[in-house]
């Protein structure tokens, strides 16, 4: 008779592609039944996707919290002399630990409480979390899985995170979460998660997407193992949806949050985007976007460079010789594409780290015949707006 999984997971970082061997609870397939309460996950796909937002950069001491297989600390001990991995499950902590020994890994420590509890008083370079952010009904018949569930109402488990996290950070340490936040009739998501954060902090939040109360009911009653044809669905989705309207609950978005002790004397990075395109390596679009509101602390640099992931799209009426629309795409990171005039095209296109600003400034201005002054009052916003999100980047 089995008792755990144990599955073979691909990883790529900076150093090239690796394999763990992951063990975890049988999943649901493998009981046959609705899975039990302390259920420890594999590596699903939250999992992937907090392990590809992780900024890739060395640090001292990073910290996982709710740990669960250890997916998230092994992958963190890669890049930090030490981890700590927390979980207020103590049989998700004996997988986690089984984990690190089976990929002989020994700089990760295991501490077992609840959320900050087991680390009062210390401070690390790294936190990462995908925290059980699943929000659920507090009623008899709604299972609350560890897992995936905290046990606080709504998404308090979420705010107590994000409002706790930066006291546990070395100056320009960074917090990751994943997390659910909840649209009330009277205010949105994401200004609610907004108003959670302290002002001095970095803050950069994208929201993935938002379902409505019925949407996210099926979702993560499904999840449960719980399907259509059984009679428990409906009183369950009656449980979710009486939840959801006894706060107000119109939407619930899901999303990625990234906190960071700003540097002393800087503008606070404040972020608050909704991004569904498909992301590509976007643990280093963090980072480089980071690295970019801090070079653009200092000012525009002297002479950019355009990202080689950049290309341009014009877009013609039929029979007219001037665009009536050009776009600036970007290949990687986050896809952005904006929407640029003709002078900010001929901005980009001259930005091959030769040409100064001032000087590729001055000779638009020559070109479009208009003065300088008037033409720079409107590049400047939109060459910041590249540099930050990674169109342009810093010359030599
Ligand atoms: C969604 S799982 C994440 C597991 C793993 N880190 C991953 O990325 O796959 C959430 C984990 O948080 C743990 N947990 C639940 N409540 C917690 C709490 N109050 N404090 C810390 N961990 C908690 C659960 O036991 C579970 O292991």
């Amino acid at each position: 008779m089995p008792t755990a999984l144990l599955r073979p997971q691909s990883f790529v970082d900076a150093d090239g592609v690796g394999e763990w061997w992951i063990a975890s609870d049988l999943d649901e397939l493998a009981l046959g039944t609705e899975l039990p309460a302390d259920h420890v996950l594999g590596v699903g796909g939250a999992s992937r996707t907090l392990a590809e937002l992780i900024v890739p950069v060395p640090v001292s001491r990073a910290l996982d919290l709710g740990t669960g297989c250890g997916i998230q600390a092994l992958l963190v001990s890669r890049h930090a002399g030490e981890v700590v991995a927390t979980d207020v499950s103590t049989r998700a902590l004996a997988f986690a630990a089984l984990n690190a020994r089976l990929n002989g890994v020994s700089n990760i420590t295991f501490r077992q409480g609840s959320m900050f509890e087991p680390v009062v008083g210390e401070a690390f370079d790294l936190i990462v979390s995908n925290p059980p952010f699943v929000i659920t009904p507090r009623v008899d018949g709604v299972t609350a899985y560890e897992y995936r569930d905290g046990g606080l109402i709504g998404d308090a488990l979420v705010e107590q995170f994000v409002r706790e996290a930066p006291a546990h950070l070395t100056p320009g340490g960074i917090a990751q979460l994943l997390g659910n936040w909840e649209s009330l009739d009277s205010v949105g998501g994401l200004e609610r998660l907004e108003s959670w954060i302290g002002a001095g902090l970095d803050a950069w939040v994208i929201q993935r997407e938002e379902l409505t109360p019925l949407a996210y009911a099926e979702l993560w009653i499904r999840d449960g193992g719980t399907t259509p044809r059984e009679a428990a669905f409906g009183r369950m989705l009656e449980a979710w949806l009486d939840d959801f309207s006894a706060r107000g609950v119109t939407a619930i978005g899901f999303g990625y949050v990234l906190l960071r002790r700003a540097a002393d004397g800087l503008d606070p990075l404040r972020r608050f985007e909704t991004l569904s395109q498909p992301l590509s390596a976007p643990g280093r679009a963090l980072r480089d976007g980071l690295a970019a509101h801090d070079v653009l602390g200092a000012g525009i640099p002297q002479t950019l460079v355009t990202a080689s992931d950049v290309t341009e799209a014009r877009h013609y009426m039929p029979g007219n010789d001037d665009p009536s629309v050009i776009e600036l795409r970007q290949g990687g990171g986050f896809g952005r594409i904006v929407a640029a005039d003709s002078a900010l095209a001929g901005f980009v296109g001259a930005c091959d780290g030769e040409l100064t600003v001032a000087q590729i400034a001055a000779a638009l201005a020559d070109l479009f015949e208009v003065p300088l002054a008037e033409l720079w009052n409107e590049l400047e916003p939109r060459i910041r707006e590249l540099v930050r999100d990674g169109f342009l980047v810093a010359g030599e």
